[in-house]
């Protein structure tokens, strides 16, 4: 069984049982057309975006990888457990997929964190944790992928955020590692063309998952002078979330992407998130900035 306590222990329930139920004589029917079939890993396919994927991918006939710190329930997901924030459980992770399923088609990285609080009396630990999930965990998947994709091509979608493309009041961080994600996404995607591997990043508008109560809030005494600030800007987000988007809706955009043989490089989900982005970029700033606070009741 695998011990999700034990982040350094990678093995797969699915798996493992694979090799015991193993035919004598070789293969079994079902072992030979998984590797025949597509695999698509997602790191962050427990809950939310990433699950309503898995669920969508198994149904289009890939096999699905899971990667994250609890495992992903769907009985046709295969489940490594690894934190991406700590050590190279993440790489380790992803290599024992690469071999144990040559066939790496896509990476989808899903993981993602927010916090709220104003930047003045933010604690580096918390932003940089953020970081580490949102940004850096997306640079040392794809590192640690691209290896295993190079030879056949495929597809590599970061699911980035609405808010990359405009700031949110008091969660900056969150904002700007999601810029630096479509940046990166974009970079990637003029370096690894000649493999024919496409980098697309896919910005969700506010979705209703369980993100918004994941969501690290400062207290109001450390956010001091700021708080009831904090507290409305908070308030706006977490009712743009749970009244926004269906995960599934957002899983299917990905699902389509990892199906055209030219992504873009920036796909939103929705007419709403679509009319939006067009808007930031024809709208003069001080204008969409304006707007902007308004949203967050600044
Ligand atoms: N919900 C929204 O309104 C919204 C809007 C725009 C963009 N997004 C983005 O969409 C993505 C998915 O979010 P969601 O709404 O589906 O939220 P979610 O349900 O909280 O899913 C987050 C996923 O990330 C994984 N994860 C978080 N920290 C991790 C870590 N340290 N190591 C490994 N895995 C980790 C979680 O798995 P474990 O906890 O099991 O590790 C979970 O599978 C995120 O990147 C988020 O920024 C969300």
């Amino acid at each position: 069984m695998t011990e999700w306590g034990k982040l350094d222990r990678m093995e797969t329930v699915d798996l493992k049982e694979e090799e015991k139920n193993k035919e004598p004589a070789g293969e079994t029917e079902t072992v030979r057309a998984e590797k025949v079939k597509k695999t698509v890993l997602i790191v962050g396919g427990s809950s939310g975006i990433g699950y309503e994927l898995a669920l969508k991918l198994i149904g289009r006939n890939y096999n699905v990888v899971n990667i994250s710190r609890t495992p992903c329930p769907l009985e046709r997901v295969k489940n490594y457990a690894a934190d991406v924030t700590v050590g190279d459980t993440l790489e380790k992770a992803i290599h024992a997929v690469a071999e144990k399923l040559p066939n790496m088609y896509a990476l989808v990285y899903c993981a993602g964190f927010s916090m709220a609080a104003p930047l003045e009396y933010a604690d580096a630990k918390d932003y940089r944790y953020l970081f580490e999930v949102n940004y850096f965990g997306a640079l040392r998947a794809m590192q640690s992928a691209v290896p295993h994709m190079k030879k056949r091509g495929g597809k590599i979608v970061l699911i980035s955020s609405m808010a990359g493309l405009f700031p949110v009041a008091f969660d900056g961080f969150y904002s700007s590692s999601k810029a630096a994600l479509d940046m990166l996404a974009k970079s990637a995607d003029i370096e690894l063309s000649p493999f024919n591997i496409r980098v697309t990043s896919v910005q969700p508008g506010g979705t209703s998952t369980s993100f918004t109560f994941k969501r690290k809030i400062y207290p109001e005494e450390d956010n001091r002078e700021y708080s009831a600030r904090v507290n409305r800007a908070t308030a706006a987000l977490a009712n743009m979330e749970q009244g926004g988007l269906n995960a599934g809706e957002v899983a299917k955009t990905v699902a389509d992407i990892l199906a055209m043989k030219k992504p873009p490089h920036e796909v939103q989900c929705g007419g709403k998130n679509k009319f939006f982005a067009l808007a930031g970029r024809v709208l003069p700033e001080n204008f969409s900035l304006y707007l902007n606070k308004k949203m967050y009741k600044q």
